[in-house]
Order: C-alpha cells, then structure tokens, then sequence
C-alpha cells in the first residue's frame, strides 16, 4: 500500500500566531494544509474565510486544501481560488447543481472536490465520480474539531474505493475528522489515500514531530 498524504488541519492551530503555525508546518511531513470554512448555516459553527485563507497562503510552502462547509459555495469559488486555494472541496448536501460546481472549480484551475456527510451513501456520486479529483469522506458530523471518529467510515472508505475503481475515477479518498494512530492504519488498508487530522496534531506537545510518525507508521 502507498503512504498516505498527510493534511493537518489549520482549525485546530493557534489563530493567535497563524504565521508561525503555517512556517513550523513548512518543513513538516504535511503534504497538503487543510483549511475549513464553515458559515454557520450550513454547520453549526462559524471559522473562518476569504482573508485569512489569503493570510496563511502568505506562509505556507504546502498547497492548501479548502474545504467549504458552506451554502451555496458556487458563489465564493473564485474568491477562494484567488485567496490562494489549491483543492476546493464543496458538499455533496450543499449543491443542488453538484456538476456544474464541479466543472466551475475545475475552469478556476483548482482540484474538484466533493464532501459526504457521515450520513449520505458513496453511490449518490457514481454520475460525477469521474469528473472529481478528490472525494472526502467525513468521518464526523462537519462543524467541529476533536469529536470521535465514525467506525461506519471504514466500511464507506472500501465502498468507495469500489465505487471509484468501477467509475475509472482518478479521485483520491481524503478522511476527514477524529484520525488519529489508532485508525489511520485501517484507513489507509481501506483505500484512503489522504489523512485529515486536527487535533491529534496540533493538541499533541510537537506537531512537526507527530506529523513525522504519522509519516513513519503508515509507511509499509
Ligand atoms: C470538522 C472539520 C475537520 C476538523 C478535523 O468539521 O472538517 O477538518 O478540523 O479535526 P479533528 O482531526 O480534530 O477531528
Ligand atoms: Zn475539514
């Protein structure tokens, strides 16, 4: 099996000292920087957005993976991508016209993205899996960092992965939410090819050096 990407989440970093938050992680084993946005509609919680993302893009080495927990995310895609996206990643619940959203991140020059809920079934994307770079499975109920992973998501990541292989899909499976040592191995023996993981990394004593073993146990 391939060695997972590793994508810390900014959401559990120190928004006091986001400069220096975004340089440690510079020469870390962070593959990608994930970025949540939530609205407080769509998630019960309110983060952050446009400038901010615009602010870590300043420092950051690692491309920046955008997921928009968002209503209509269509009207802030260019936005992001200006603020320095890489990925932009929307709600499969969130997008009426999934496939036109999908086809303007695309025309931003960014990686399509689609989130599931922990509730919604992988086949609602067998239409579109082939137009997606990336499918990211939430392994919590979006809106908060630190819950407890979904045991369900094991068997939705192989589902997936299934569904992905059937389609001729090239998109990768990013899990997000409650990854930490102790699942990331099932996951990745699943089919995840990316790792989400907030407050495993950044509430532990050094981040950099929890990024390292992540880095080192998952590779086979
Ligand atoms: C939750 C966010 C996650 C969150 C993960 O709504 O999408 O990216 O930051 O945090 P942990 O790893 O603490 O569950
Ligand atoms: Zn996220």
């Amino acid at each position: 099996r391939m060695a997972p990407l590793l994508a810390p989440s900014l959401l559990a970093a120190d928004f006091g000292n986001l400069q220096s938050e975004t340089e440690r992680l510079a020469d870390s084993a962070a593959d990608w920087l994930h970025f949540d946005v939530m609205d407080g509609r769509f998630v019960p919680n309110i983060s952050f957005g446009i400038p901010v993302l615009q602010a870590v893009h300043r420092h950051a080495k690692q491309p920046i993976d955008v997921h928009l927990m968002i209503e209509e995310p269509q009207n802030y895609l260019a936005a992001f991508r200006d603020a320095g996206a890489t990925n932009l990643t929307v709600h499969y619940e969130a997008c009426t016209h999934l496939h036109r959203v999908v086809q303007q991140i695309k025309q931003l020059g960014c990686r399509a993205g689609v989130a599931l809920n922990p509730h919604t079934p992988v086949w609602v994307l067998e239409d579109i899996a082939a137009d997606l770079d990336l499918v990211l499975v939430m392994s919590v109920n979006p809106g908060f960092g630190g819950q407890t992973f979904i045991p369900n998501t094991l068997r939705k990541v192989a589902a997936l992965k299934e569904l992905l292989v059937d389609s001729g899909s090239q998109a990768l499976i990013e899990i997000d939410g409650g990854v930490t040592l102790d699942n990331a191995g099932a996951l990745v023996e699943a089919g995840a090819d990316v790792l989400v993981a907030g407050s495993f990394v950044f509430n532990s004593a050094d981040p950099v050096a929890t990024l390292a073993e992540m880095r080192q146990q998952l590779t086979a």
